[in-house]
């Protein structure tokens, strides 16, 4: 039996189905689904209990900061709760292909981008407490957190920084969303939940969607504050796969399987890509998660 036989993979525990309907396709600009702009909303409007810190790290131009934000307003307990939004707000030219819609020519790599940030949250500016800057300067001193929504670990240094300056405030019962868990790219997160699992319960994933919602199982102290591609050995990396495949619905296996073949890429470990590609290609790119293989496919392929 796999785990993702027992986890709850219907809005991950949330019920959020009914909430979709408030984020309708378009309605925030950003690269995240409706299902993830509702299942944040799900959660800060009638999960939340008023207690720990709501931090949203990587808040881009608000479309996780917004259902926030609008989840708190709505929740008799959130008790004057505010959304830590993280981010450096610099514009970098990839950012405008993945923008649905699209915001064309308005930027240019190195412009900021926090005046509109600022604007398109002003509604629920008393909501929101924002920390513009490079991310790995920062030093978490808000108290326990009660939610980490991370979408900015795209690097080992900037996933290194979460694991050092948030994990450690994220203590028993908080949940931590890997937003591109079930991506291709960012590997270094299923090396890493792998290295937690003993503290962590995964809860599930947001259907139609990247995000991977676990619980932190023990208090903050326990497990790794650092971390580094040098820290993990060839079999590391084959259980940390058979970990997150054992977590992950089956629609998503072919996803982390280019992961897997990414990261032995970087490793230089030519055969084990190409055992891993031809996995990948047996399985197939299901609909939603088809973009990111291909990604990581154009990646490896073209500079061999
Ligand atoms: C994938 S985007 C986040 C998308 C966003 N959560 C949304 O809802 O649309 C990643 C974000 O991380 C930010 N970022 C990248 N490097 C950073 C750094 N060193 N410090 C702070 N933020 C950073 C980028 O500016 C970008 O907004």
């Amino acid at each position: 039996m796999h785990g993702h036989d027992r986890i709850d993979v219907s809005f991950a525990g949330l019920g959020a189905a009914d909430d979709v309907a408030r984020y309708p396709f378009g309605r925030l600009l950003g690269m995240l689904t409706p299902n993830e702009q509702a299942y944040l909303y799900a959660w800060a409007a009638r999960a939340y209990d008023g207690r720990g810190a709501v931090v949203d790290l990587g808040c881009w131009l608000g479309t996780s900061t917004i259902p926030l934000a609008e989840g708190l307003a709505a929740n008799p307990r959130a008790n004057g709760a505010v959304v830590d939004a993280y981010d450096q707000f610099v514009w970098e030219s990839w950012m405008a292909s993945a923008t649905i819609p699209s915001l064309g020519d308005r930027y240019r790599d190195g412009d900021s981008f926090l005046p509109e940030y600022r604007e398109r949250t002003a509604p629920y500016a008393g909501r929101i407490r924002v920390h513009a800057g490079d991310l790995n300067g920062e030093h978490w001193r808000g108290g326990p957190i009660a939610l980490l929504f991370n979408d900015v670990s795209k690097s080992w240094s900037l996933a290194a920084t979460v694991l050092r300056e948030f994990w450690p405030a994220a203590g028993a019962g908080a949940l931590i969303v890997e937003q591109d868990f079930v991506h291709a790219y960012c590997y270094w997160l299923h090396l890493i939940a792998w290295a937690m699992r003993d503290r962590l319960e995964p809860v599930g994933v947001v259907p139609q969607a990247a995000s991977f919602v676990f619980r932190r199982k023990e208090d903050a102290a326990s497990g790794i504050t650092s971390v580094g591609p040098g820290d993990f050995s060839a079999a590391d990396v084959d259980a940390a796969y058979d970990y997150a495949l054992s977590i992950v619905p089956p629609d998503g296996a072919s996803t982390l399987l280019a992961a897997k073949a990414r990261c032995l890429f970087e490793r230089g470990d030519r055969a084990g890509v190409d055992a891993t590609w031809s996995e990948v290609l047996r399985l197939g790119a299901p609909g939603y998660y088809a973009y990111n293989i291909a990604m990581v496919e154009r990646e490896i392929f073209t500079s061999r």
